[in-house]
């Protein structure tokens, strides 16, 4: 049985989950609308696994004996100025994500909550390697910088990116 507390740190985390699988689907479809058609791939699986994140977390609240919530969501930025603007809001939002899930993890110590703790680990993993590859992305784009040609071929990579897994 989870804590009232940690239902709702868990419930709060079902809330940001969701609101990133949002972002994403925008930026997806900004992306499909410039004709970004391997960005806008990664974009919307991106979208996918976010969902995916907060089902995680629904479950795992109901199978504790919480009752996870459906949260309300803002819509998010329709247009982007450019493909950086939207890796590095990506890098931000998934630093702050880490922080969250963080968080949670201390107030599962402080609560001695062990089992939700290690649920957590799975998040824990998951925010390195969302990190890593949003900055992986952001280097890329980087070096690339206003060549057209070189973020012709970052797109295809993605689309190959994309049906490799
Ligand atoms: Fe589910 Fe990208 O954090």
């Amino acid at each position: 049985m989870v804590s009232k507390k940690v239902e709702n740190a868990l419930n709060s985390q079902v809330a940001k989950e969701a609101m990133s699988s949002q972002v994403y689907l925008a930026m997806a479809s900004w992306a499909e609308v410039q004709g970004l058609e391997g960005v806008a791939q990664f974009l919307y699986r991106h979208s996918d696994e976010e969902r995916m994140h907060t089902l995680k977390l629904m479950h795992y609240i109901n199978e504790r004996g919480g009752h996870a919530e459906v949260p309300a969501l803002a819509a998010p930025p329709r247009k982007m100025k450019h493909v950086m603007d939207v890796f590095k809001s990506i890098l931000q939002q998934e630093v702050e994500v880490s922080q969250d899930i963080n968080a949670i993890v201390d107030l599962c110590l402080k609560e001695k909550d062990y089992t939700t703790h290690n649920f957590m680990q799975w998040y824990v993993a998951e925010q390195i390697e969302e990190e890593r590859l949003a900055r992986t992305m952001l280097d890329k784009l980087n070096m690339i910088g206003e060549d057209k040609g070189g973020l012709y071929l970052f797109d295809r990579d993605l689309k190959a990116f994309g049906s490799a897994e």
